[in-house]
């Protein structure tokens, strides 16, 4: 999500701070924001902008003091609008500790409440402005101490880092499911989100783990647990530059994302899982609360990967919560004379939150008077600002034009939206939200090991056609297998259901027309076993993507890729992930940049 940089040592020109924040631009941002300690007034000077990087510079132009502590940070805004009332760094009541945080505060309404009763005086919608308001209660003159009486209050995901003008010697950082490191110079540290914003000055860094706090001053750093007993911990050096940095060492922005996959699903899915299994809790629904009440019916609308996720969900929703949902591409919706009901939930489903034919429809929808949601990634952007209720994807900037993480937290939270209707109905969905709890971890081992499908991309790399099958849950995925190879390889791919394969499709198979069959060990395994005989009787060769343990379909297809067992709905969440990958195998073995497809554009904000 958002970018951090904290340094302290020999005071610098705050210039240098900026340079540093600007490599951490790539990661996508909204506003920008520094607190600075100038040891000479023994003051904190802090400025913010919204917008640009630039827009900071701008302000800080002609002000040319050395400081050190400083922080500079990028919002990425989760909890109130892109303000610079809403930037970090965040302070206390009386401008004497600053923080800057990534990540969000799941309790801070209550904390909040408490501080606000007590007389704090808060002035940001952010959760984060919390941390300075507790830590201003439990500092005594060492912020290190106040800092591990206040992070057992919190819950959450957090990257904290963290001044104090009353104890400027030192510069405090803290990590809890957010990333967070030290670079280590000579007599002078920074702490950052990723290794890009220390590149420029050391190549050695020590990455944070979970419950982990750092305590640096001009004389030397350690690394703590939260009750502070010092650990030991391993010096790691940086073998890539700073042209590399901006893709965290990934070659490309489609890699990064495809392998952060694990935790931005752990992202979307944090603080969604109600008290008891089988529930969730969906709390930017609430507003609308009382009107979802008479819901009979959802109406999905979005374009391209965001579709594909709405025609998962419109089976998982019917399926589970037993409301029929249609699922429509914006584009061809709103050119019907769409009737809008009172009783549908019309749900607009869109990563840049940007796209022109989503908005169109979405504005049909409205001035009809229909209930609109949304599920967007990018946090105030247009479709965001014009839903009456949605739900965001926290899963950061994605910057692969080809949708990726955002396509599998979009599945992460249609799979919540089920629980979410089945529990007005009084029906529970354990299967669902403890099988969705196991997703990041088995996602994170399938990521291990890439080898296979980067063999399987070189053994088909030249051909000219392929296409992709599946049913049911599957067949979504087939359709966003086909689209990922045709967007970034610009190999001709089809998706179609296994059932449709012999009322047309079939007539192109041969040797030359590679199949892939997601045949998974579900309720339609057979079924699409019986269409794989049909193409392998025609000479298509079939690669499989299959269910582990499943010996019988080595038998007959010519590659078979297995995937962890899940219950059958949350299986597209790992099936996606190896058609991901061999696309962008693909597009690299045939000379194509992944990231920067001919003729697309990361939103289409024409129609
Ligand atoms: C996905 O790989 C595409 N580039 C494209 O289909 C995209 O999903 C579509 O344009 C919708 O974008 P949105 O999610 O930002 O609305
Ligand atoms: N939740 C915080 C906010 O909205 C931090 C967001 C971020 O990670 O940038 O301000």
């Amino acid at each position: 999500m958002c970018g951090i940089v904290g340094y302290i040592g020999k005071p610098k020109p705050i210039a240098e701070g900026l340079e540093a924040l600007k490599r951490l631009e790539y990661r996508g941002y909204d506003s920008a924001g520094m607190a600075a300690y100038d040891p000479k007034e023994r003051e904190v000077m802090c400025i913010k902008a919204v917008g640009k990087i630039e827009k900071l510079e701008k302000k800080l132009k002609g002000i040319n003091i050395k400081a050190s502590p400083f922080l500079f940070y990028t919002r990425w805004a989760t909890h109130g609008g892109v303000t610079e009332q809403n930037c970090h760094p965040h302070s206390d009541c009386k401008g004497n500790i600053w923080v800057a945080h990534n990540g969000i505060i799941e309790n801070y309404q209550q904390l909040k409440e408490k501080l606000v009763g007590e007389g704090h005086k808060f002035l940001s919608e952010t959760d984060t402005e919390v941390i300075p308001h507790l830590l201003e209660h439990a500092f005594k003159g060492d912020i290190a101490k106040a800092v591990q009486k206040v992070v057992p209050l919190l819950r959450g995901a957090f990257a904290l880092v963290i001044i104090a003008k009353q104890d400027p010697t030192r510069l405090v950082a803290v990590r809890k499911s957010a990333p967070l490191l030290v670079g280590i110079g000579k007599r002078e540290y920074i702490a950052a989100s990723d290794p890009s914003a220390v590149v420029g000055m050391t190549k050695e860094v020590v990455y944070l783990d979970d419950g982990e706090m750092a305590v640096m001053s001009d004389k030397g750093y350690t690394v703590q647990d939260i009750n502070g007993n010092h650990l030991k911990k391993k010096v790691d050096f940086i073998d890539w530059n700073i042209e590399d940095a901006q893709k965290g060492g990934y070659e490309h922005f489609m890699l990064k994302e495809i392998m952060e996959q694990p935790e931005t699903i752990a992202d979307t899915m944090r603080g969604r899982f109600g008290k008891e299994a089988g529930t969730a809790k969906l709390g930017g629904l609430e507003v609308v609360g009382d009107r979802l009440k008479n819901i009979e019916r959802v109406h999905i609308l979005a374009m391209g990967t965001a579709y594909l996720a709405g025609l998962v969900g419109e089976q998982l929703i019917s399926e589970h919560a037993r409301i029929p949902v249609d699922t429509d591409p914006a584009s061809e919706f709103r050119y019907r004379k769409p009737i809008i009901e009172k009783n549908t939930a019309y749900l607009f489903i869109s990563q840049s939150g940007e796209t022109a034919d989503t908005l169109a429809a979405l504005r049909e929808v409205k001035q009809q008077g229909g209930l609109t949601l949304g599920i967007i990634n990018v946090v105030g952007s247009s479709v965001a600002r014009e839903v009456e209720a949605g739900l965001y994807n926290h899963v950061g900037p994605e910057i692969g034009v080809a949708s990726t993480k955002a396509f599998t937290s979009q599945l992460a939270l249609l799979a919540f939206l089920a629980a979410f209707f089945a529990n007005r109905k009084e029906k529970k969905l354990p299967e669902i939200t403890e099988g969705l709890k196991k997703i990041p971890g088995i996602l994170a081992r399938m990521l291990k090991d890439t080898r296979q499908i980067q063999k399987l991309a070189q053994k088909y790399a030249k051909i000219d056609n392929m296409l992709y099958i599946g049913r049911k849950y599957q067949y979504p995925i087939a359709l966003e297998g086909a689209l990922k190879l045709k967007e970034i390889s610009y190999v001709h791919a089809e998706g179609f259901s296994g059932g449709e394969l012999k009322h047309g499709p079939i007539a192109l198979i041969d040797e030359r027309v590679p199949t892939v069959a997601l045949c998974l060990s579900d309720s339609v395994y057979e079924k699409m076993m019986s269409n794989i005989q049909e193409i392998k009787a025609r000479n298509g060769p079939i690669i499989a993507v299959a269910t582990e343990g499943d010996k019988e379909i080595a038998k007959i297809a010519d590659d078979v890729l297995y995937i962890p067992r899940v219950p059958e709905p949350l299986a597209p969440l790992l099936s996606v992930v190896p058609l991901q990958l061999f696309a962008y195998f693909m597009a690299l073995l045939r000379g194509y940049d992944p990231d920067k497809p001919r003729n697309l554009a990361k939103s289409v904000t024409v129609e």
